[in-house]
């Protein structure tokens, strides 16, 4: 159709995506014999296998799995590089691409080495193609808070490596916001952006947590906000906190049970801002562009909301006003 082509051409940013969720079955079998990394699967097939789940805390199983094989710079440079590639084939401008720090920290890696490596891979990606990364961390919330401090200390010397932004992920629904105030006020104060997974796999308090005492400037996924009509409104109202939503990701990781299900609809009707994301592409076998098309095909968005959504991904970007202004 022609608003599939569009979508294929237009120009887009994707500002969800975990690096570890984002290594092509072919290089995760390559980096685990190189590494001497045992995983559950031994051909593509497998592999393919495994990415299957059952509930949501057997994809993160499935998430760190796959970060287990990345051990050494190279590693970080060349799923960086590919993954930048395969975003510039799909006319993406500019992407935000998480890490995981603290399994990376648990093994005792060096910093300089993954950041070096991935921003190595990112730069080869922009000479080649034009295309732009910025790496975020995105802190597994499961971790102790130490831990997150740390982590805090770490992405702000990656802001040398282009770090742009601080975020807690992995298991919601045991790990609630709150705990974290100090760690985002640390964040803040060293000059980074900051974001939190919410309404996700927990409810509408968890994003009003993530709103009210993290001070996010970003929300991945947070579709549950719609579960508390007045915290829908006022964010609505306020319009700068950015939703970026992972339709095929909550599908896929069982928290929402079909796409008939999937409130992404009702998020662009409620006046949020909202972005497309593919949240961990390969885990999920999908891309920011399958997400846009998605969003025309099975979500009823027209030719306006598709740049409605393109447009506010680029403004809700964590570059610079000046080159963010570039995008647009
Ligand atoms: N890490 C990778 N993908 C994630 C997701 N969808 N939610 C929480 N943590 C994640
Ligand atoms: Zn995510």
């Amino acid at each position: 159709s022609p608003l599939a082509e569009f979508i294929r051409r237009m120009p887009k940013c994707e500002l969800h995506v975990h690096l570890e969720g984002s290594i092509t079955p072919k290089t995760l079998l390559e980096l685990a014999t190189k590494n001497a990394i045992s995983l559950p699967a031994n051909d593509l097939a497998g592999v393919e296998r495994m990415f299957q789940y059952e509930h949501f805390l057997g994809f993160l199983d499935v998430y760190r799995t796959c970060a287990r094989c990345l051990i050494h710079g190279e590693d970080f440079e060349r799923v960086a590089y590919e993954l930048a590639i395969d975003l510039a084939q799909q006319q993406v401008r500019y992407a935000e691409v998480m890490l995981s720090p603290a399994q990376h920290m648990q093994r005792n890696m060096d910093f300089d080495e993954i950041l070096g490596g991935v921003a190595a891979g990112f730069a080869r990606a922009e000479r080649e193609t034009g295309i732009l990364c910025r790496p975020a961390f995105d802190f597994g919330r499961q971790f102790s808070l130490d831990q997150a401090l740390r982590a805090v200390e770490l992405a702000q010397a990656g802001m040398k490596y282009g770090v742009v932004a601080f975020s807690i992920g992995g298991d919601e629904a045991n790990y609630p916001p709150e705990p974290f105030v100090e760690v985002f006020a640390l964040a803040k104060a060293v000059g980074l952006h900051v974001m939190a997974h919410a309404g996700e796999v927990a409810g509408a308090n968890s994003v009003r947590g993530a709103v009210e005492m993290l001070g996010v400037d970003r929300i991945g996924h947070g579709f549950r906000v719609l579960e508390d009509s007045e915290l829908t409104e006022f964010l609505a109202r306020r319009g700068d906190i950015t939703f970026d939503v992972c339709p095929t990701s909550n599908i896929r990781t069982g928290v929402v049970a079909s796409f008939e299900q999937h409130p992404l609809r009702q998020m662009l009707d409620a006046g949020l801002p909202i972005t497309l994301n593919s949240d961990d592409p390969v885990l999920f076998n999908t891309s920011v562009t399958g997400e846009y098309l998605l969003a025309a095909e099975r979500f009823d968005f027209a030719l306006a909301d598709i740049c409605k959504v393109a447009l506010q991904s680029a403004k809700a970007s964590f570059l610079p006003a000046e080159q963010r202004q570039q995008l647009l």
